[in-house]
């Protein structure tokens, strides 16, 4: 994953902009419905019926998107950020990427080490991708936790640094991601 492709337009493509707002729509619900899930017994079933394949649907997404950021020309870094503060955005994107990538890959593991079935939709179910291991299962389900925890602080300090951008610098940069067309500052 490169940033070092720029072009002088102000904003990320069409593509870009689209697959990242999808997928933000996507995390952010499938974190709310990972916590809800644990915390409620009564709609636990409906909530994992959900989760499973909504998690799936990211690892695709993400995929999808990590070729199109490939093919794509990326805006270059506003001028209002320091080299050290580009290297942290930079340090974020790739975590931000490898954690969509590697939380679902996780969950489908950790239930194919416990041997459960992973129903997608209906009798659609996924194969295993991991040999039958109880502790396989106990530690992935712990990774499973702690890293969909890491990419919610991950999403948090995301979030701030752009409020900080947007607010406190006015440097425009939540107009590089809008969904509609930005004009040249
Ligand atoms: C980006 C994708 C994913 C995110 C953000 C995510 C997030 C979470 C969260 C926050 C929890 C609750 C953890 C806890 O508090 O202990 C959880 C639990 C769980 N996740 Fe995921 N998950 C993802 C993908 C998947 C996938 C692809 C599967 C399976 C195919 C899966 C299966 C499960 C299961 C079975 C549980 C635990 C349910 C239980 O212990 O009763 N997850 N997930
Ligand atoms: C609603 C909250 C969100 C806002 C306001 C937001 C805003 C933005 C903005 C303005 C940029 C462009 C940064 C730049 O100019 O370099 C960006 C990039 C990015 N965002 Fe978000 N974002 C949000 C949620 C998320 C979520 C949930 C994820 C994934 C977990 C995410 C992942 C990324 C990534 C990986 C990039 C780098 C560009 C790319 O490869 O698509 N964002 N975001």
């Amino acid at each position: 994953m490169s940033s070092s492709t720029t072009t002088g337009r102000p904003q990320f493509n069409g593509s870009m902009r689209f697959l990242h707002w999808l997928m933000a729509a996507m995390v952010l619900t499938m974190l709310g419905i990972g916590v809800a899930m644990v915390a409620s017994l009564g709609n636990y079933h409906l909530l994992v019926s959900i989760h499973r394949p909504l998690g799936i649907a990211i690892l695709i997404v993400v995929v999808i998107r990590f070729v199109n950021r490939h093919f794509s020309t990326l805006p270059p870094f506003p001028p209002t950020m320091s080299s050290q503060e580009r290297f942290v955005a930079h340090a974020s994107e790739v975590l931000l990427y490898t954690l969509l990538f590697v939380l679902p890959l996780i969950g489908w593991g950790m239930l194919s080490a416990a041997r459960y079935p992973i129903v997608l939709f209906g009798s659609l179910h996924l194969f295993p991708i991991l040999p039958h291991s109880v502790m396989l299962y106990a530690f992935l389900r712990r990774t499973h936790t702690i890293l969909a925890y890491l990419l919610f602080l991950a999403f948090i300090a995301h979030f701030g640094a752009i409020l900080f951008h947007t607010l406190v610098v006015r440097d425009g940069m939540l107009s590089r991601m809008a969904p509609w067309r930005a004009r040249a500052r």
